[in-house]
């Protein structure tokens, strides 16, 4: 893939990780694609791209149904000039919660974003992609959906499918060129936890790398998996966890 003529849709672009990523694409000459709700923080990630020369648009969205993703794609696919060659399916809500006092309306909100937004946005894009040969998904997943952690069985099962799907889409379209892999991140500094620093930096006291990612961290490896120097790789899990699941 020629990143000078390449268009990347990255969901939650605007914060975290996400943005992390747009930042690396866009240095690399991939025209960036961000969206969120957030049209400030949309706004402001864009023009700090365009002033290191990066190509970088906002679209603002909230993804909660299968209709907000297709609209979401077909802007994407407008903005890339006719054709999106990278999908990153990284925006995610990570809500604690027991099970029996999770309402139904949290399930839905966390399904809708964390499950249904990505399989809907594959279902735009994949087949688009596959007509060229060529395109790289990228699912960002969590340590979380390794194991079962008492209050996160929203977060860590909407995850575990997201897992699973990585694999199915690999068979589905890595026949017609369109490469799809999950990064597998472990705790990490963001916009995102920005409350819980002290519980993360505790959480991964003992763990082997000893502390919390930076959102660069884990974004350079979702850009290997988005980029041609991954590709060999169709359908794994690359766990970019500090050692989290290592022990
Ligand atoms: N941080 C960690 O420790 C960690 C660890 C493992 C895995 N992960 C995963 O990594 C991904 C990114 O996490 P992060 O901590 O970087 O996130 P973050 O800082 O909380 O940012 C979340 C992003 O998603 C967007 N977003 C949230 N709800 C949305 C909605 N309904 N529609 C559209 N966009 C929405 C947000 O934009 P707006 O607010 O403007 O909508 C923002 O850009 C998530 O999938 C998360 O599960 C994170």
């Amino acid at each position: 893939m020629n990143s000078n003529q390449s268009t990347a849709l990255i969901t939650g672009g605007t914060s975290g990780i996400g943005r992390a990523v747009a930042e690396q694409l866009a240095k690399l000459g991939v025209h960036v694609v961000v969206a969120g709700r957030n049209a400030e923080r949309g706004e402001q990630t864009v023009a700090e791209i365009r002033a290191t020369g990066g190509k970088a648009n906002f679209v603002q969205t909230d993804l909660r149904n299968a209709q907000s993703t297709r609209t979401l794609a077909k802007r994407a696919v407008e903005l890339s000039g006719g054709h999106v060659d990278i999908l990153i399916n990284n925006a995610g809500i990570y809500p604690y919660g027991l099970t029996h006092e999770t309402k139904e309306e949290d399930f839905e909100r966390v399904y809708a974003l964390n499950v249904k937004a990505p399989y809907f946005l594959v279902a735009e894009l994949a087949p688009l992609m596959a007509e060229k040969g060529k395109g790289a998904i990228v699912n960002v997943s969590t340590n979380a959906a390794e194991r079962g952690i008492r209050g996160v069985s929203l977060y860590s099962s909407s995850k575990a499918a997201l897992n699973n799907l990585t694999k199915v889409w690999a068979a589905e379209y890595g026949p017609s060129g369109v490469r799809v892999n999950t990064v597998s991140p472990g705790p990490t500094y963001t916009e995102g936890n920005a409350s819980m620093s002290e519980t993360l930096a505790e959480m991964t006291s003992q763990m082997p790398a000893g502390r919390p990612a930076a959102a660069a961290e884990i974004a350079e490896a979702i850009v290997f998996l988005a980029t041609d120097r991954s590709s060999f790789v169709y359908g794994a899990k690359l766990a970019v966890d500090g050692g989290f699941t290592a022990i």
